[in-house]
């Protein structure tokens, strides 16, 4: 997610390459990250840190205790730490942190083609052009919204954070059902891309309601409401809000404050 980042900083124009410092603790990394010219490369004991004006956390949440004691000291009170790291409050990064200037974000996996979507909020004591900054940075990925309240990141995480795994395994097994009835896979697999590049259109630039978007397609005793009886009776609606409320659970679960 870090690279992510990177790379869209550069190509948006946000930040030139002098301006970047891509903070890396493994050796072999550090050459990788070199050879992409994006930014300077440097290990988080780096003092340069020290002269940054936004610092981006993206390291896994386990990863964040051992990082933070090699960052805290070269943090000047005026940066502002923009974490993207699921799990971890603006009050636990603040504390490891001794930072007041916290910025927390939910961004999702098509922030990689700068079209996710990513939730932001802040601590009370960042000012909005801080708030902004983090903003017009985040949406080099795609689209941000801002929350008030903290807490509703946990359902951001098991709405859109991990939504699109949601959304591979829909594809995935409506592909499966394709070869059952004897499709090719590759036709089943165009067929059901399609079907969802399509509908996704359908949902963002028809003026219906989801309801009468389903109505249009399920005629009276044809095939779409042959499926749909299945879906009622086996409950595929309720389970799927069931399994999204599980997610949110284990969100908070792993929360540390
Ligand atoms: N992937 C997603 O879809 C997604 C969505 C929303 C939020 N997030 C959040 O984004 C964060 C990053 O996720 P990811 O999937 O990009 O993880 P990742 O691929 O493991 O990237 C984390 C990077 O941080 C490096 N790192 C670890 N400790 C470090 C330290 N002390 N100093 C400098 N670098 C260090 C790791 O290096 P090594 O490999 O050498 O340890 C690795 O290159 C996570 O906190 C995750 O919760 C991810």
């Amino acid at each position: 997610m870090g690279l992510i980042y990177a790379k869209a900083l550069i190509k948006y124009n946000i930040v030139k390459p002098s301006e970047l410092l891509l903070v890396e603790k493994s050796k072999a990394r550090m050459e990788e990250l070199k050879k992409m010219q994006l930014g300077e490369v440097v290990t988080p004991e780096n003092p340069k840190i020290s002269e940054s004006d936004l610092l981006l956390l993206a390291v896994k949440p386990q990863d964040f205790d051992e990082l933070s004691t090699q960052i805290k000291q070269l943090l000047h009170p005026r940066i502002t730490v923009l974490s993207i790291m699921a799990g971890l409050t603006i009050n636990y990064i603040s504390k490891q942190l001794d930072h007041k200037l916290v910025v927390r974000a939910m961004p999702n996996s098509p922030a990689g083609l700068g079209m996710g979507v990513t939730a932001i909020t802040a601590h009370v004591n960042v000012l909005p052009e801080q708030l902004r900054k983090a903003e017009h940075l985040l949406s080099t990925t795609g689209r941000t919204v801002y929350l008030e309240d903290e807490s509703q990141l946990d359902a951001v995480t098991a709405l859109s954070g991990s939504g699109p795994a949601y959304f591979f395994y829909i594809v995935q097994n409506m592909i499966e059902a394709g070869k059952a009835m004897g499709l090719d896979e590759g036709v089943a697999e165009m067929l059901v891309k399609q079907t969802m590049l399509g509908s996704f259109h359908l949902i963002n630039q028809a003026d219906k309601s989801l309801d009468e978007l389903i109505v249009a397609v399920a005629s009276k005793g044809g095939t779409t409401e042959a499926a749909f009886k299945v879906f009622e009776k086996e409950e595929v609606g309720t389970n799927l809000q069931k399994a999204i409320f599980n997610a949110e659970a284990r969100a908070k679960e792993l929360s540390k404050s």
